[in-house]
């Protein structure tokens, strides 16, 4: 039975994936800053083990490893998928904002992959994906602002693009994706996709994953983004 470990998996699109995972048969770690307030993730539960729930908090330096050390056996997705986002904008963008999502949008990811590469190498499907989004794109930057939040997810990407040459001897595939915008919690009401849609397509972009695709940047409907 594959095995998929989501990070950020009680709300938005984390929240989503397991559900959707869940009902695809799959076993899926639930990795969560509070699984005791957790209600919307432990609903999720279809009561055979398939869904188990860990606690994960994307600031703290030791967490990956707190958390492998929990999960045993090949993981086929380890989907790094918490996220913050800060409207901190220029006169007020350089404090402590942006450190802090530099750790959990990229240090975070980093720190995942390093713990649970050989778990995901000892698998069928082998992915590693990164929630990035277009925001992180230099290229595609034509409004400004969002410095926090753009420069650590541009960081996921690199982070991403490194992973993708180093884990490829083990067969690893690194998937650095952007789920569209999306309605959720950090997405607002006016996202133009519902998380199931951008959950589905997630999902079939990374059911096709082969090594050709590792170390790109895909958008939710399979085109590539520029860096
Ligand atoms: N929605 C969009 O339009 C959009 C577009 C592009 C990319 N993304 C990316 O998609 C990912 C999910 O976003 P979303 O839209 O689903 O946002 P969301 O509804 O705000 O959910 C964010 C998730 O990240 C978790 N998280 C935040 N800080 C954490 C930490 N320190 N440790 C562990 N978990 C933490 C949250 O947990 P708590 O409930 O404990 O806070 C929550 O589960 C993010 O990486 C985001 O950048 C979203």
């Amino acid at each position: 039975m594959p095995h998929a470990l989501i990070t950020g998996a009680n709300r938005g699109l984390g929240l989503e994936h397991v559900r959707q995972l869940l009902q695809r048969g799959w076993t899926v770690t639930a990795a969560v800053r509070d699984p005791q307030g957790a209600a919307d993730l432990k609903s999720l539960d279809p009561g055979d083990g398939r869904l188990r729930i860990e606690a994960y908090d994307a600031s703290d330096p030791g967490a990956a490893k707190a958390l492998q050390s929990k999960v045993s056996g090949p993981l086929d997705i380890v989907f790094a998928n918490a996220g913050v986002m800060s409207r901190a904008g220029f006169g007020s963008a350089a404090g402590e904002d942006f450190i802090t999502a530099m750790q959990i949008n990229a240090q975070a990811p980093l720190a995942l992959a390093e713990a649970f590469a050989d778990q995901v190498a000892r698998s069928q499907l082998k992915v590693i994906a990164l929630q990035s989004t277009r925001m992180g794109s230099i290229a595609d930057n034509t409004s400004g602002g969002m410095y926090a939040y753009r420069a650590s997810k541009a960081a996921l990407n690199a982070v991403g693009k490194s992973l993708s040459i180093d884990l490829k001897p083990k067969g690893v595939i690194v998937l650095i994706l952007h789920p569209g915008w999306v309605k959720t919690d950090m997405g607002g009401p006016g996202g133009q996709l519902t998380v199931t849609e951008s959950v589905e397509g997630q999902l079939d972009l990374i059911a096709r994953a082969n090594p050709a695709m590792s170390g790109r940047f895909f958008h939710v409907s399979g085109q590539d983004l520029p860096w």
